[in-house]
C-alpha cells in the first residue's frame, strides 16, 4: 500500500487538500487463543500488511470519510449520538467518542483510508482500523493519552458500537508491536516484554481459507459467557479466593463444578485451562529454541480448539490434517475462529511442497484458492507523513 495513493485519492476527494498518514497492523498469534479475556497470557506480533488513512481536521464538527476498498462514502456529527450505519465507519466513530470520553478534544475531520490486511481472515482487519485512528486522532487533537488508553478505546469500541466483547490482544498487538518482535502479554497485569523471533531453520506462514469470519453479536459472545459462569461458579464455591477469571482457576477447581455447570460450559472451560498450560509451555520451549515443541502445542491448540472451543469449521479442520501430513512442524487456527487462518510453524525445506500441496488440495476440495501469506513481523501503529 502506498501513502502516495491515499494522498491522491484524498486530494481527489477533499478539494484539493491534504492530511497527515498514519498506518497500524493486523497481526499474528503464535499461541494463547482466547485467553485474553480469560485474564491469561498471548503470544502475538504485528504483521506488515495493516490499515493506512489519511486524516485531516476540517474546523467542524462533522467528520467525512472515504474507505478506499469498499468504496463507501459517509458523513456524521463527530460526538453525535447516533453515527453511522456501515460497520467500517461504526470503527472509526466509536474510536472518536472513546478519545472524547479519555479527555481528547476531538473535532470534525476529513479522512480516507485503506488496508492490505484481508477482512474476516482473524488477522484483525479491525483492531487496526481502530488504533490506526487512535493514535492518529490522539496527535492530531493534541491528545497525550497513552499507547495502552488507545488500546483501550479501540476494545470500547468493539463492546460498545459493533457487539464484538472481545479482550485486548488485538488492539494491543497492532498498537504496540515492533518489528521481528513477538510480545508477551500478560492479559491481567498487561505487563509485557518483547521476545525477537528468529526460529532458525522454520518459517511461519498462515494459509487462508477464504472463509470469512465475522465475530461481532456472534457465539464468539457465548464462549465468552460460558468462561464467566465456570469461573462465577468457582467462586461461589470458594467465597474466601478471589475468582476473577479462569485465569484464577485449578483443574481441581473445574472438577468441582462440573455438577453444576452445564457440560457445553465445562467443555469451553477445559479449553481454556489447557491453553493456559500450553502458553506456558511454549515460552520454555522458545527460551529452549526447541521449536519442535512449540509445534507439538500449536496443534494441541487445534485439536482444543475446534473439539472443546468449537470455533473452527471443515475447512480450517481440512487444512490443519494437510499441514500434518505434510510434516508441518505445527498448525492451528489462528485468532477467534470460525473462518479465517491457520498459522504454520514450517521447516524452510518443505515450505514450497507443503504451500504448494495446501494450494492443490483446498482447491480440488472446495473449489476456491486459499491465499499463502508469508509472516512478516513488523512495527505498531505510527505516524508516516
Ligand atoms: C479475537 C478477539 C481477541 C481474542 C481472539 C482469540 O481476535 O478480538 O480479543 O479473544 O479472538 O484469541
Amino acid at each position: 500500500m502506498k501513502k502516495e495513493f491515499l494522498l491522491q485519492v484524498f486530494a481527489d476527494k477533499f478539494a484539493g487538500q491534504t492530511g497527515t498518514v498514519y498506518a497500524s497492523p493486523g497481526r499474528i498469534n503464535l499461541i494463547g487463543e482466547h485467553t485474553d479475556y480469560n485474564g491469561g497470557f498471548v503470544f502475538p506480533g504485528a504483521v506488515e500488511q495493516g490499515i493506512m488513512a489519511v486524516i485531516r481536521p476540517n474546523g467542524t464538527d462533522t467528520v467525512r470519510a472515504y474507505s478506499i476498498d469498499l468504496d463507501d462514502y459517509a458523513e456524521w456529527t463527530v460526538n453525535g449520538p447516533k453515527g453511522p450505519e456501515a460497520t467500517c465507519f461504526r470503527f472509526v466513530y466509536g474510536v472518536a467518542r472513546e478519545l472524547i470520553e479519555r479527555g481528547v478534544a476531538v473535532g470534525g475531520f476529513d479522512t480516507v483510508f485503506a488496508g492490505d490486511v484481508p477482512l474476516g481472515a482473524g488477522m484483525s482487519s479491525s483492531a487496526a482500523l481502530e488504533s490506526c485512528f487512535a493514535y492518529g486522532l490522539n496527535d492530531l487533537f493534541g491528545g497525550s493519552i497513552s499507547r495502552w488508553d488507545m488500546v483501550l478505546a479501540g476494545q470500547a469500541t468493539e463492546h460498545k458500537y459493533i457487539g464484538c466483547n472481545c479482550g485486548i490482544m488485538d488492539q494491543f498487538a497492532s498498537v504496540f508491536g515492533q518489528a521481528g518482535k513477538l510480545m508477551r502479554l500478560d492479559c491481567r497485569s498487561r505487563e509485557f516484554e518483547y521476545f525477537p523471533f528468529e526460529p532458525k531453520g522454520y518459517r511461519l506462514v498462515l494459509v487462508n481459507s477464504c472463509v470469512k469470519h465475522e465475530l461481532a453479536g456472534s457465539p464468539y459472545n457465548d464462549r465468552r459467557r460460558s468462561c464467566e459462569n465456570v469461573a462465577a461458579a468457582i467462586q461461589a464455591l470458594h467465597p474466601d479466593r478471589k475468582i476473577e477469571t479462569l485465569r484464577d482457576c485449578t483443574w481441581e477447581d473445574l472438577e468441582a463444578v462440573k455438577a453444576t455447570c452445564s457440560a457445553e460450559d465445562i467443555q469451553r472451560a477445559t479449553f481454556v485451562l489447557g491453553e493456559k498450560d500450553r502458553v506456558l509451555a511454549v515460552c520454555d520451549a522458545l527460551v529452549k529454541g526447541d521449536y519442535e515443541e512449540v509445534g507439538k502445542q500449536m496443534y494441541l491448540t487445534h485439536q482444543g480448539l475446534s473439539r472443546d472451543y468449537e470455533v473452527s469449521c471443515e475447512e480450517l479442520d481440512f487444512l490443519n490434517d494437510l499441514a500434518k501430513e505434510c510434516g508441518v512442524t505445527g498448525s492451528r487456527i489462528m485468532g477467534g475462529g470460525f473462518g479465517g487462518c491457520t498459522i504454520n510453524l514450517v521447516k524452510d525445506e518443505l515450505y514450497d511442497a507443503f504451500t504448494k500441496r495446501a494450494v492443490e488440495a483446498y482447491e480440488a476440495k472446495y473449489g476456491i484458492t486459499p491465499k499463502i501469506i508469508d509472516v512478516v513481523i513488523g512495527d505498531g501503529s505510527r505516524k508516516i507523513g
